[in-house]
């Protein structure tokens, strides 16, 4: 059986209100999505991923005032960033509100919100009238997907359908910054560049603090199959691919020095093509740390630790 795609957003709707989940696509990667009030769903999606029920899964709006209903006492600073950065690839750590079920929050008293910047996921959480959850749509550990067909190749039938949107623009999983603490704390690099999230806010940002503020933030992630190498110059590439391919690796090489919007949107999917193109070893040129730069790095080492 082949997996079922659609470009048909009431579609999509209908699937996620009679319980199943649906292959959402956001601006950043796509999403697994559920009906966030429904549980035996929401737990469904673990269970397809392959992912502890502990990582908690971000809770996915239709329009920014949308966080004053799905949480509870949001501090100044995470409404302020849903006024100026929403729609877009930011997600806020906001205290959780009575109807998120522990299955979303993996029990804990915060949730995660954000209102994704693509037209087809805010009209599909529209029509179904409530907010959905939705981690990436990859096996768990694994890198995130970027297109339907990446969907389709990593999860087939475990997904009842997938709503096809496109390649992600931004291609890099949202920013997560916890609101719950002054000053607010970056958990994850993503989409947004801290140092917007900072002119945002008019304040400073904090790097986190202790290594279980973001469960699921594991040091191994992102990981295709080939062993991934980082390197600062492009000349330094150079000289590791001729010394790998003397110990017979089958070597791939992936400039990310260039600009660097296209070198987040392009990441993923040349991770996956290494893969495909049977590489044993990806030798990859790191952008500078600055900007989306910081997202793509991170990325990058965390996918050279998986093997
Ligand atoms: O761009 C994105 O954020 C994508 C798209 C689909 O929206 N989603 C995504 O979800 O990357 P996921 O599940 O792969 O990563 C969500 C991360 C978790 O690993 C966890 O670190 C953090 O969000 N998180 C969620 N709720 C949290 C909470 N209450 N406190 C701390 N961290 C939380
Ligand atoms: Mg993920």
């Amino acid at each position: 059986m082949s997996t079922r795609v659609t470009r048909d957003p009431s579609q999509a709707a209908a699937v996620l209100a009679r319980g199943g989940l649906v292959a959402l696509p956001t601006e950043t990667v796509y999403g697994l999505a559920a009906d966030v009030t429904r549980t035996d769903a929401v737990r469904r999606i673990f269970a397809v991923k392959g992912r502890p029920t502990d990582h908690p899964l971000i809770v996915h709006i239709a329009e920014p005032d949308d966080l004053m209903q799905w949480s509870a006492g949001p501090s100044h600073a995470a409404r302020r960033l849903a006024a100026l950065a929403w729609p877009g690839p930011l997600s806020v750590i906001v205290p959780r509100d009575g109807r998120i079920a522990d299955a979303v929050t993996g029990g804990r008293d915060t949730v995660a919100v954000r209102c994704p910047a693509h037209d087809l996921a805010r009209d599909v959480i529209r029509r179904l009238g409530r907010p959905v959850a939705a981690p990436s749509a990859n096996r768990f550990g694994r890198v995130s997907p970027t297109t339907a067909q990446h969907v389709i190749d990593d999860l087939g039938d475990d997904v009842d359908l997938v709503l096809d949107g496109g390649p992600c623009s931004v291609g890099l999983e949202s920013t997560i910054v916890d609101c719950t603490v002054d000053p607010v704390q970056i958990l994850r690099h993503g989409g947004l560049p801290a140092e917007q999230v900072a002119a945002l806010l008019e304040g400073p940002v904090a790097p986190a603090s202790g290594p279980r503020r973001a469960p699921g933030m594991l040091e191994m992630h992102y990981a295709p199959s080939c062993r991934v190498h980082p390197v600062e110059t492009v000349a330094d590439a150079a000289d590791l691919e001729t010394a790998l391919s003397r110990t017979g690796a089958v070597t791939a090489h992936l400039d990310l020095s260039g600009d660097v919007v296209q070198a987040a949107r392009g990441l993923y999917g040349a991770l996956r093509d290494a893969d495909r193109q049977g590489a044993t070893d990806l030798v990859v040129v790191l952008p500078r740390a600055a900007g989306l730069g910081v997202a793509v790095r991170d990325r990058v080492s965390r996918a050279a630790a998986g093997r």
